[in-house]
């Protein structure tokens, strides 16, 4: 029979029960500040296969393996300085370094590489877990392999609950898009892996050198081991569109959503395809609620949804990054 996820709060004798778990080998569904996780003990080979198979993700896509403290740094990658400087900066929080492996990661945990990514989250129940766990944490994001994020407890029972069986319920996910991945192997030619809350200008300003970005991806096309173009992706067909209207959508099919940053118009009523992330386009707010809201649209019955594309830099290069690899087909 298949296994029914049971969803735990975080309470004292929850997180010890799931560490108990977790040091058992079994994998356990986390809240993060940037979105779900599904955890296991990144020392074990066996944990690293059980994650890979609840995800049904390929074992050449690398996880990202979690500590509760900087100290733990050195127990699974190679730092250098520029690593240290990063992650006294921005730890605990939502930035992933990529460096040499130590020898405590199995090869399976970075899909043969001899490289490995790491973050400590801030999530304060994830990070009492890992401590209570005693052993870094491997952890993807807790979505079937290709689908949007997960950003609260019931996304991820409803996605994997048949194939998981513990769900720690953290709340909604404070950031809502995944990490920001740095490519640290050479400190001297840091390369940004993928855009996330923390920006390309906060992290120029802390090594006082312009990250570099890679190739852009296109279709198919791979810059970072497990960075296809199409991910995050809903089943519903995503539409971008530059500086869009509200007189586009009106005049648009009446059986697709239209997904606006902020609120077309503040007033009046809206026709009720037109949705909006935040009501005056903060694009922090938007970013928080752009997966749940992907979601929902997904299982809303539209042909398909259109989505203002969003512009400039800072976090909005995050939301654009998301969003182009939701409309890839
Ligand atoms: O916010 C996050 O990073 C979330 C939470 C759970 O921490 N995790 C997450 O993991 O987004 P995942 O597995 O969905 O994305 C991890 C990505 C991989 O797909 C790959 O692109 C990159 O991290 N990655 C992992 N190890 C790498 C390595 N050694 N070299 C280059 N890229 C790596
Ligand atoms: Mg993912």
């Amino acid at each position: 029979m298949a296994a029914t996820a049971r969803t735990f709060t975080g309470t004292p004798k929850n997180l010890a029960f799931l560490a108990r778990r977790l040091k058992a080998g079994e994998i356990v569904a986390v809240p993060t500040e940037t979105v779900y996780g599904l955890a296991g003990d990144a020392t074990s080979s066996a944990a690293c296969r059980r994650i890979f198979a609840a995800k049904g993700r390929p074992t050449d896509d690398p996880l990202i393996v979690h500590i509760a403290s900087i100290k733990d740094l050195d127990r699974v990658a190679v730092a250098n300085p520029e690593a240290r400087k990063l992650a006294k900066a921005f730890w605990p929080g939502p930035l992933t370094l990529v460096l040499p492996k130590t020898g405590l990661v199995p090869d399976l945990a970075t899909a043969g590489l001899p490289s490995v990514a790491v973050r400590m989250p801030s999530h304060p129940l994830f990070r009492k877990l890992i401590r209570l766990a005693g052993v870094p944490l491997a952890a993807p994001s807790a979505n079937p392999f290709g689908y949007v994020s997960p950003t609260s407890a019931a996304h991820v029972a409803r996605n994997l609950g048949k194939r998981i069986r513990y769900i720690l319920d953290g709340g909604s996910s404070s950031i809502g898009l995944e990490s920001t991945i740095l490519d640290l192997r050479s400190p001297r030619k840091p390369v940004l892996l993928r855009p996330g809350a923390i920006t390309k200008a906060e992290l120029d300003r802390v090594l006082d050198r312009p990250v570099a970005r890679p190739r852009k991806a296109s279709s198919g096309a791979r810059v970072a081991p497990g960075q296809m173009a199409r991910h995050y992706s809903p089943r519903t067909r995503v539409v971008l569109h530059p500086g869009l209207t509200l007189e586009k959508a009106v005049r648009g099919p009446q059986n697709a959503a239209w997904l606006f940053i902020g609120r077309p118009g503040t007033l009046g009523r809206l026709p009720a395809n037109v949705f909006w992330l935040d009501p005056l386009g903060d694009l922090k707010l938007a970013a928080r609620r752009l997966f749940s809201v992907l979601r929902e649209l997904d299982d809303g019955g539209f042909s398909s949804i259109h989505v203002e594309r969003p512009s400039g830099g800072g976090i909005a290069e995050a939301l654009l990054d998301r969003l182009v690899r939701a409309a890839s087909r």
